[in-house]
């Protein structure tokens, strides 16, 4: 494991990523883990991120003992560096300007770390502190308009620092440092490869769970879809597949969930609640009082059938994902204020009776679709855009009634089939349909309609953090708008919604 050191970053698990894209498996551990548990990762390289502190803060994070002592390759980044220069006995100061964004980097000296590259590039900057004095047999290899010290070596050992960030897009070799610094100096072979991960996933799994039944909650969402076929893999029919339609879903998706899976020899059991959560939701109009509502209703639906379905389960499975693992670990990170409640429709309730399963725990996004890829998850279920676990609730603002889920259904149905015929749908990150409750005049034929105002919202977007309205063309707008019009009855206006994350949310809700 390439372990990264966190001192807080917002950009560690960025490390983690990059370091996996380049074939080695990593794991971010925090800077005070114990020497114990930062062992049993088997780390044969280390990376310490950067972070918001100085290193004379009063509690300025350190760099764990065992690290400096362990004789493995090291690649300090922004705070990782000063707080590697300042431990081993170098200077780091406050320096005159604060160096933030693009900066050109200038090589110095000839060095295994710069292997392939031009002698000048552009490097990402984020830093008011550097180093001003190195530690005994270090030299520097590189500078910059403002950073002296801009990338530093042992002179014998394989400690490296770099004062920018190499894990971030605006670096422009960023990735080929890190293959560098973990190929050509520490000398290692990558090896991380999804084939292996699965094939020791579905063994592990097959040896915890043994003969006994597992329940999951199957959204038809890619990552619950991927932990159904991994389990389904090592248990077979024990694996007790449970899908809720709560009526908020798309046009025919509670159909076409247990078909796909069918079709892969998996048997879902499909329960129809939608009358309850209409009835939970009668005149609640506030977002967060029908994603709590929502939520309620589905863990009570979900185990009562858990329930009928099998009289002793001991295992629940779920599809937790590496990000979720880090934030929870980490709540002072997230310390951001709370703009939504956003779990899952089956946030879970504590002090279960059941042991977890979290097969995808170690995994990022993307690697969870390389994972459904690997063990034949069909493209159309690996590609489909993400879906807000309350659903169609989140996107009908005000009241959500039966009939508004309906028009809201058949306009968004044709906004995807679209997307689809123009080959646009992979192009997007999410598209999706509002329906607002504002009504607004029009005229068709000879008459006056006074009806509902329909918004567009598609946005690209790389994690769901912060995303871009997507350019769609002009005429695909213009066609899209006409047929909801003429063919959705209660809609006479289609809007477009033209703004980013931030300042707005993907969702209206
Ligand atoms: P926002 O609207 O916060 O959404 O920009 C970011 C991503 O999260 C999805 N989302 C949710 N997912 N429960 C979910 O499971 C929720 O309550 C929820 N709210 C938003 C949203 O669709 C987007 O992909």
């Amino acid at each position: 494991t390439v372990v990264v050191i966190d001192f807080g970053s917002q950009y560690t698990q960025l490390i983690v990523r990059r370091v996996r894209e380049i074939g080695f498996y990593s794991e971010l551990v925090d800077y005070d883990a114990s020497y114990e548990q930062v062992q049993k990762l088997n780390p044969l390289a280390y990376i310490l991120s950067g972070g918001p502190n100085s290193v004379y803060d009063v509690d300025a994070p350190k760099i764990p003992n065992y690290v400096l002592e362990s004789n493995l390759p090291i690649l300090g980044i922004c705070y990782g560096l000063q707080a590697l220069a300042y431990q081993l006995g170098g200077n780091v100061e406050k320096s005159d300007h604060r160096e933030f964004g693009p900066a050109e980097l200038e090589v110095i000296k000839d060095d295994p770390f710069f292997k392939g590259l031009p002698k000048k590039f552009t490097v990402w900057m984020s830093h008011s502190d550097g180093v001003t004095n190195l530690p005994k047999d270090f030299e520097t290899i590189a500078k910059s308009e403002y950073t002296e010290n801009a990338v530093i070596r042992h002179k014998e050992k394989k400690i490296y620092g770099v004062q920018f960030h190499p894990e971030v897009v605006h670096t422009k070799y960023g990735k080929e440092l890190l293959i560098n610094f973990l190929i050509e100096v520490a000398g290692l072979k990558p090896n991380w490869k999804m084939e292996k991960f699965a094939e020791e996933m579905i063994k592990e799994l097959k040896e915890r769970i043994g003969n006994e039944k597992v329940i999951l909650g199957l959204s038809g969402g890619v990552d619950s879809s991927v932990v159904a076929l991994l389990l389904h893999k090592a248990i077979g029919d024990n694996l007790i597949p449970i899908f809720v339609d709560t009526g908020l879903l798309r046009k025919n998706e509670g159909k076409e969930v247990v078909e796909n899976f069918s079709k892969l020899g998996i048997k879902v059991h499909y329960v129809d609640a939608s009358e309850r959560f209409f009835e939970v939701l009668k005149g609640v109009e506030d977002p967060e009082e029908k994603r709590k509502r929502i939520g309620h209703t589905f863990i009570d639906v979900f185990y009562s059938e858990a329930g009928k379905l099998a009289k002793e389960v001991k295992f629940l499975a779920q599809g937790t994902l590496y990000p979720d693992v880090i934030e929870s670990k980490a709540p002072e990170r997230k310390a951001s204020a709370k703009i939504k409640t956003h779990h899952n429709v089956g946030g879970l309730p504590e002090n279960l009776p059941f042991e977890i399963i979290e097969p995808l725990r170690y995994l990022f996004k993307d690697e969870v679709r390389q994972l459904g890829r690997t063990i034949g998850l069909p493209e159309q279920m690996l590609k489909r855009h993400p879906f807000p676990g309350p659903g169609l609730a989140v996107r009908i603002i005000g009241e959500v009634t039966k009939e508004a889920v309906k028009t809201l259904q058949e306009a968004d149905y044709i906004f995807i089939e679209e997307l689809k015929k123009w080959d646009l749908y992979e192009k997007v990150w999410q598209a999706f349909a509002v329906l607002l409750p504002v009504k607004s005049v029009g005229v068709m034929g000879d008459y006056r309609t006074y009806e509902n105002v329909l918004a567009l919202r598609a946005v690209t977007s790389e994690d769901g953090m912060t995303a871009d309205w997507a350019k769609l063309p002009y005429e695909f707008l213009n066609h899209v708008s006409k047929r909801i019009i003429n063919e959705v009855k209660g809609i006479n206006r289609v809007v477009y919604d033209i703004t980013s994350k931030p300042p707005a949310t993907i969702e209206w809700e």
